[in-house]
């Protein structure tokens, strides 16, 4: 077990937190110092073993900030709850690394922090989309190799995205903020495929076809697929957003692969396990017209044997929801979570978030992921 520093900022308070990497921003530690929180942080940018955060648990320990590379199942909440723990937040708006099941049996509030990461996910899928239509990642390292010799009329000719067809598995908020970009960015039309129909992209893009008519130019059409074969084979450009669980895993499998388009683009910024990752070397190699921008993968960090020699595939090292502000208010998101089950509020569980990021915030929890299976109140 390695011997990692741990920092405490405000050693009086009377409610122990740990924390297993250090956050963004200051804001965080205001909201827990205000709820009279001592709070360790653990300064190794090491991922911790199940092991190494049992054991920072310790004795006593009233709440935990983790990681979405931890583990945190069986093991870590029964240690939690022995040591006195009520609540436990993920840094991470997914919880496919917490086994919310065990939490709940142990009566441990789960948070996520939804709400933050849209806009900011949704343009990294985008920057994807276009690095991977344009061949960005290659033309730079052709350009840094000193290979340019001046223009030329074939030289990394790529898609044009304007008024195609864009495919979105997962039409949640991030697929939903991504949907409405590549409608209003590129006028693509949009084909998505989720459990639920989503009435609110496809108003919205009711209305801008409104605004698109009276300029004189056509519609779009915005419809629910069916099947993601469905979807997979009309697309020109398909990205996921869909959550990691047993029905998700490998839903991009070499047979669904195999359906899309020659010159098809595949965007991956919500799981890797989404993607058999095997499946989509074997498939970008063989179809040198197919491309994708990944920023996730099957087994982080470690990348499919022959993924990083593709020169199709625009690859991100898991860096979707990292801007500055997005990542503070993931740590505000996590302390609120953290800080307003230690002080009795109710979970407000709901979309807007913001008056939470900055200042004193609001007497509620913004999100708990098993408020209703633990019956706490909410507002
Ligand atoms: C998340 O929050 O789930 C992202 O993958 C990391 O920000």
């Amino acid at each position: 077990m390695a011997n990692h520093k741990w920092r405490i900022v405000n050693p009086s308070g009377s409610r122990r937190i740990i924390v297993t990497k250090e956050l963004p921003g200051s804001h965080w530690l205001e909201v827990l110092e205000g709820a009279n929180c001592r709070i360790e942080i653990c300064t190794s940018k090491d991922v911790l073993t199940v092991r190494e955060i049992k054991s920072a648990i310790d004795s006593a320990c009233q709440g935990a900030i983790g990681q979405l590379t931890e583990d945190w199942g069986t093991t870590l909440f029964s240690a939690l709850k022995t040591a006195g723990g009520k609540v436990y937040s993920n840094y991470a708006v997914g919880y496919n690394n917490v086994d919310v099941a065990a939490a709940t049996k142990e009566g441990i509030p789960v948070g996520n922090t939804p709400g933050v990461l849209t806009e900011t996910t949704a343009e990294m899928a985008v920057t994807l989309t276009l690095a991977a239509a344009r061949r960005l990642g290659e033309a730079e390292r052709y350009l840094r190799k000193g290979n340019f010799k001046g223009w030329l009329p074939n030289l990394f000719v790529g898609e044009l995205l304007n008024r195609k067809t864009v495919g979105i598995i997962g039409a949640g908020r991030i697929g939903s903020a991504y949907a409405r970009i590549m409608a209003e960015g590129f006028k693509m039309n949009i084909i998505y495929f989720d459990l639920y129909p989503n009435s609110k992209l496809e108003s919205y893009i009711a209305s801008y076809n409104e605004f698109l008519v009276s300029n004189g130019e056509s519609p779009l059409w915005c419809k629910r697929a069916d099947s993601p074969e469905e979807l997979l084979k009309e697309a020109d450009c398909v990205s996921i957003h869909t959550v990691l669980d047993d029905s998700t895993h490998h839903l991009i499998n070499s047979s669904r692969l195999a359906l899309m388009k020659e010159n098809a683009i595949l965007v991956n910024t919500s799981r890797g396990p989404v993607i058999d990752e095997n499946a989509l070397v074997n498939h970008a190699r063989n179809n040198p017209g197919f491309k994708a921008g990944l920023d996730v993968f099957e087994n982080e960090p470690k990348l499919a044997r022959g993924l990083s020699g593709l020169e199709n595939v625009v690859i991100a090292p898991h860096i979707a929801s990292a801007t500055q502000w997005t990542r503070a208010g993931m740590a505000s998101l996590a302390a609120c979570n953290v800080a307003g089950i230690l002080q009795g509020y109710p979970v407000r569980n709901q979309p807007d978030i913001r008056d939470f990021l900055k200042g004193t915030p609001p007497q509620a929890v913004p999100n708990i992921i098993n408020a209703k299976e633990l019956n706490l109140p909410m507002i």
